[in-house]
């Protein structure tokens, strides 16, 4: 198949300077990650914490930022742009996450024009969708699925720089995971909305990772779905227990 494992730890807005420090030092102790080329892990800290990070944490883990403007920046007050981003060195950057979508009220326009700009400047992006509670329960799932990726599909040249995140939002910091058949079933759809409307080659290359209440308990399980290419982890991955999600994959 050739898609290496992908693992992000989104800290959200958790942590201060010693907390930082002490998730960052129980990061570089880790032992027996799987390499590189077998595993690619992403760390998330919030803005202000970047450049620590950066400048502290081992070299074979990567960093992405939680959120980039949807332009080039300018006076638009308490926002990061992409260009900033670029210069500190941070190649990543997550977008669309469903807590914006839902507290920030971003659209799947908004999230489009924001995975474009940010592409555009050369970064690489974690798109993030997924259904509510209710969506899920009247059957839409698949359908809210796909909306969120039409939007973002006709913005994206270069498959390669994306990495899909399904995160369904009744199982985010709730403790209540998706299934390995449930979170299966919708990355499989994905995957095949990606053969019909892109084509078979990014359907068989781009990683789809699962987001939602993982730990070092289920993810063993989801990790052995086929269509499950990694993971995009919370409030574990402020805990030593992330480690073990690191090593999931083995
Ligand atoms: O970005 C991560 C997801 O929102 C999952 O968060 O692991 O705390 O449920 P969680």
């Amino acid at each position: 198949m050739g898609r290496n494992f992908f693992v992000g730890g989104n800290w959200k807005c958790n942590g201060i300077t010693e907390e930082v420090k002490k998730i960052v030092n129980v990061l570089n102790a880790a032992a027996d990650v799987p390499p590189k080329e077998k595993l690619e892990v992403v760390i998330s800290p919030p803005f202000v914490f970047l450049p620590h990070v950066k400048s502290s944490l081992r070299q074979d883990f990567s960093l992405a930022a939680q959120n980039a403007w949807v332009r080039k920046g300018g006076a638009f007050t308490g926002e990061i742009s992409a260009e900033m981003l670029v210069d500190l060195g941070i190649p990543w950057v997550i977008l669309g996450h469903s807590e914006r979508r839902l507290l920030l009220k971003e659209s799947n326009e908004f999230v489009a024009e924001k995975v474009a700009y940010a592409l555009s400047q050369g970064l690489k992006v974690i798109v993030c969708i997924g259904e509510t509670l209710e969506q899920r329960e009247s059957g839409q799932a698949l359908i809210v699925v796909a909306e969120q990726l039409k939007a973002i599909s006709g913005k994206v040249s270069d498959w390669g720089n994306i990495v899909l995140a399904y995160e369904p939002v009744w199982a985010i910091g709730t403790g209540k995971v998706a299934t390995p058949a449930q979170a299966q079933e919708v990355h499989a759809d994905l995957r095949k909305w990606l053969k019909s409307h892109i084509n078979p080659k990014v359907a068989e290359t781009v990683r789809i990772i699962y987001g939602g209440s993982v730990t070092s308990a289920n993810c063993i399980e989801l990790a052995g779905q086929p269509d499950v290419d990694g993971f995009l982890v919370g409030g574990a991955s402020l805990k030593p227990e992330f480690i073990d999600i690191l090593k999931a994959s083995l």
